[in-house]
C-alpha cells in the first residue's frame, strides 16, 4: 500500500460513505503497540492525541492521581479511539499491565524520579517527559539506571523535531553549510506559564526552576549545535511580572520569568539564550553563525489570531554560496497536534525504537547535559556570578558520570 496519507480526504465527512471493504488508500494497519499514559494532564493528553493521529500505537490505559484529569482525558479521547481505555487504580498496576508495550510518564517534574523508579521495575520501554528530574542527583541516577536497564528510556526533548530546528541541524551539522560554527543564539518570547494541576509550575522546588523546567529544551538544542562540552555559564534574570502576587498554602511563587544566559563551550563556540515570559504571543528564534555563513530559524505563533504558527529558515552564505529563505510546514493535522508537529515526530522515533530501529531521540545523557547547563544557569542567576562547569560538576559529585 502507498505510504502516502491523505488525511484531509480520509477524515472528510464526504468520505464516510466509503465502507471498510472499499477502503484501500484510506486503509490503515492495526496499531502495533499498546501504550499506557501516566499523568493525563495537558501533555499526557497531547501524547494520547498524537499517538492516535500517528496510528502505530493505541492508548491501552491511563493513570492519574486526580480523577478529574482521567475523566477529562477519557472524554476528550472518546472520538479518537473506539477501544475503551483501561483506568488503573494505582501506579504499580499501570506500570505492570502485561498487555502494555510502553509507558509514557507525563506527570509533574518533581514526581518524575519516583514514578520512573516504579516504572523501571516493569522492564518496559519508557518515555519520560522533560525535564527528566528536578535535581541533578536524580538525573544522574536516571542516567546510570538507564545504562543498566534492559529496555530503554526516551526523554521528551522533542523540539529537535520542530521543522525549523530540523532544517537548521541539516544545514549547520549535516551539510556544514555555515562552515565552522562559532556562535549560537536562541531566544524565546512567550506568555506566562499556564495553570496546572496543583500549580506545580509556579514553584522552583516542584518544577526545577524556569531554566530547568522550560528552557532545558533550548539548552538541548544549543548543546547539539555546539557539539562540545559547556565550560562556563553566566545568567542574569528573575521574576519581574508573572505570579508576583501568587501564593499557595502560604508559599509565594518563586518562578523566574525572564533571563539572559551566556554559555562558553570547550571548542570555542559561544552561545546565548534569552527568555521573556510576559509576552502576548509566542516567538522563537535561533541564529547560528559559522565562518562561512549565517542561518536564522524562526517560529511565530499569534495565539490570538490563528490555530497554528509559522516557521521559516533563512540562510545567508554571501559569496560562499546559495542564500535562501524557506517557509517550513508540516501538514496541518500534524502541526496542530502539538508543539508545531514535533511531538508527532517524537512519537515516530518512539515507535521506531520499539521496532528495534536506531533513532535520534533524546537520551537520558543528553537530557542530563541540558539539565547541567540549566542548573548552572539557575545557580549563576542566584549567585550573580559565572559558573565554571567543571567545578560545578565536581561540586555535585557528577565527575565520574560526566567525565567519560
Ligand atoms: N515536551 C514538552 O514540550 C512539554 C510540554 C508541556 C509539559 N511537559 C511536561 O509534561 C509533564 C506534565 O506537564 P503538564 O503540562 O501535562 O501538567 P498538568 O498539571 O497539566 O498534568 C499533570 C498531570 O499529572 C497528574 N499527576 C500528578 N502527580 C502524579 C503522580 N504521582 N502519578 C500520576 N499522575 C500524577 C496530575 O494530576 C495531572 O493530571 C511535565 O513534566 C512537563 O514539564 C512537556
Amino acid at each position: 500500500m502507498s505510504k502516502m496519507r491523505l488525511r484531509g480526504f480520509e477524515n472528510a465527512s464526504g468520505q464516510r460513505h466509503v465502507s471498510e471493504d472499499d477502503r484501500y488508500l484510506y486503509r490503515r494497519e492495526e496499531p502495533r503497540f499498546r501504550l499506557v499514559i501516566i499523568g493525563t494532564g495537558t501533555m499526557g493528553q497531547e501524547h494520547m492525541r498524537v499517538a492516535a493521529l500517528l496510528g502505530r500505537a493505541r492508548i491501552h490505559g491511563i493513570y492519574d492521581t486526580q480523577s478529574l484529569s482521567m475523566d477529562t482525558a477519557e472524554a476528550n479521547f472518546l472520538s479518537l479511539q473506539s477501544q475503551p481505555l483501561v483506568r488503573y487504580n494505582d501506579l504499580s498496576s499501570a506500570c505492570n499491565d502485561p498487555a502494555a508495550d510502553a509507558l509514557l510518564i507525563c506527570t509533574p517534574n518533581h514526581t518524575h524520579f519516583d514514578v520512573l523508579r516504579t516504572a523501571m521495575q516493569s522492564n518496559k520501554p519508557i518515555f519520560l517527559e522533560k525535564p527528566m528530574a528536578t535535581e541533578l542527583q536524580d538525573a544522574a541516577e536516571i542516567v546510570r539506571a538507564n545504562e543498566a536497564y534492559e529496555s530503554f528510556i526516551q526523554i521528551g526533548l522533542q523540539y529537535r523535531y520542530k521543522p525549523q530546528y530540523l532544517e537548521a541541524f541539516r544545514e549547520a551539522l549535516d551539510n556544514r553549510a555555515l562552515g565552522q560554527i562559532k556562535t549560537v543564539s536562541v531566544s524565546e518570547y512567550r506568555p506566562p506559564f499556564l495553570d496546572k494541576v496543583d500549580q506545580w509550575n509556579k514553584f522552583a522546588r516542584l518544577s526545577g526552576g524556569t531554566l530547568v523546567e522550560k528552557c532545558c529544551h533550548y539548552f538541548d538544542l544549543i548543546n547539539l549545535l555546539a557539539e562540545a562540552r559547556p565550560q562556563r555559564v553566566y545568567a542574569s534574570g528573575g521574576q519581574a511580572v508573572n505570579f508576583v502576587d501568587f501564593e499557595r498554602n502560604g508559599v509565594k511563587s518563586d518562578i523566574d520569568d525572564h533571563a539572559f544566559v551566556a554559555i562558553d563551550y570547550a571548542n570555542g563556540v559561544r552561545a546565548s539564550f534569552t527568555l521573556n515570559m510576559f509576552c502576548p504571543d509566542f516567538a522563537e528564534e535561533l541564529i547560528v553563525v559559522g565562518d562561512a555563513g549565517r542561518l536564522k530559524a524562526e517560529e511565530y505563533h499569534d495565539i490570538h489570531r490563528s490555530g497554528s504558527g509559522n516557521a521559516s529558515l533563512t540562510i545567508k552564505l554571501g559569496e560562499n554560496g546559495l542564500s535562501k529563505t524557506s517557509d517550513l510546514t508540516y501538514p496541518r493535522a500534524i502541526e496542530q497536534s502539538g508543539h508545531h508537529g514535533s511531538t508527532y515526530f517524537e512519537h515516530i522515533a518512539l515507535m521506531d525504537r520499539l521496532e528495534g530501529k536506531e533513532v535520534d531521540s533524546a537520551t537520558p545523557r543528553q537530557g542530563m547535559w541540558a539539565m547541567v547547563v540549566a542548573s548552572a544557569a539557575q545557580q549563576s542567576l542566584a549567585l550573580g556570578r559565572p559558573i565554571d562547569v567543571d567545578r560545578f560538576i565536581l561540586d555535585h559529585d557528577l565527575a565520574s558520570l560526566l567525565n567519560r
